[in-house]
């Protein structure tokens, strides 16, 4: 997004180097912003960082574990010193564990509930510092899940974890409002083609669609719309929010 005086808005992308996060990367940088991407995947996130440039868009990925605070402080510096203040923060780094409840070693839980919650509450104060410092404002948009309210059998750790993202969403937007700092979710439903879900396919989707009102599985893109216009001025009095992307998966959810 660029501002009055014709300045690009620096967007954070936790995640960016894969699916969903590199779709909101690729969509953020055409609207506009000047584009960072924290992430493990290192041969990922140099790919993600030559197309960028290639684009003519200022752009940097940072080989960032999102559950380290020291990486992500160090992180938002170099972003702050080689791109500029932050004005968006977007969390997507995300994991995904099926195991039934039983079988489930604690390391696990703590890989999911680490990565999902912890290291977004972890980027969002990081950033929170960052945009409170600059007094402009800002956006956060966390990238939650259909999981965030409706669960599955297998996923315990993955469902508290989605479920602990809307409530720190709701929580950081009441927090953050003085200081003009919107806090918002999105909740994906079924995406494929994306390393967490996994590519589509036949078997899975047939027993999955059926359970979507609009027919289809989602792909990454239709996510990233979304989140940048949460990023956006139009959104500017928004927040708190969960705005979920589903296809109408929700509406006919049971547990
Ligand atoms: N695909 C879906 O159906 C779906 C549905 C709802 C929500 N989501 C959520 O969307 C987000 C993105 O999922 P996706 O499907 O695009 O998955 P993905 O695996 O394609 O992308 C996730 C990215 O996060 C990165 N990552 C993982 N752990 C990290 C860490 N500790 N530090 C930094 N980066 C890390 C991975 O390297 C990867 O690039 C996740 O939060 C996921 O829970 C996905």
């Amino acid at each position: 997004m660029v501002t009055a005086h014709g300045e690009r808005r620096v967007a954070i992308v936790t995640g960016g180097a894969q699916g969903i996060g590199l779709a909101a990367a690729r969509r953020l940088a055409r609207d506009g912003f000047s584009v960072a991407v924290f992430d493990i995947e290192r041969t990922a996130l140099s790919r993600v960082q030559q197309e960028l440039l290639n684009a003519g868009v200022p752009a940097l990925g940072v080989q960032v574990n999102v559950c380290d605070p020291g990486a992500v402080a160090d992180g938002v510096s170099r972003v702050e010193a080689e791109l500029g203040r932050p004005f968006v923060l977007v969390n997507c780094a995300g994991v995904l564990v099926v195991r039934p409840t039983l079988e489930l070693a604690l390391e696990e839980w703590r890989r999911v509930i680490d990565t999902n919650l912890t290291g977004y509450f972890i980027c969002a104060q990081a950033v929170g510092r960052s945009l409170a410092a600059t007094g402009l404002g800002g956006r956060i948009v966390n990238v939650a899940s259909v999981h965030s309210e409706s669960p599955s059998a297998g996923l315990a750790a993955y469902d508290a974890s989605k479920g602990g993202i809307w409530m720190l969403t709701k929580s950081l937007a009441l927090e953050f409002a003085p200081m003009g700092i919107t806090v918002n979710a999105v909740g994906p439903g079924l995406i494929v083609n994306t390393a967490l879900a996994g590519p589509a396919n036949d078997e899975y989707l047939a027993g999955t669609v059926p359970q979507i009102p609009l027919g289809r599985a989602g792909e990454p893109e239709d996510v990233a719309g979304p989140i940048s216009f949460l990023c956006s001025d139009d959104a500017r009095y928004v927040t708190g929010v969960m705005l979920y992307v589903d296809g109408g998966m929700l509406l006919t959810a049971h547990t």
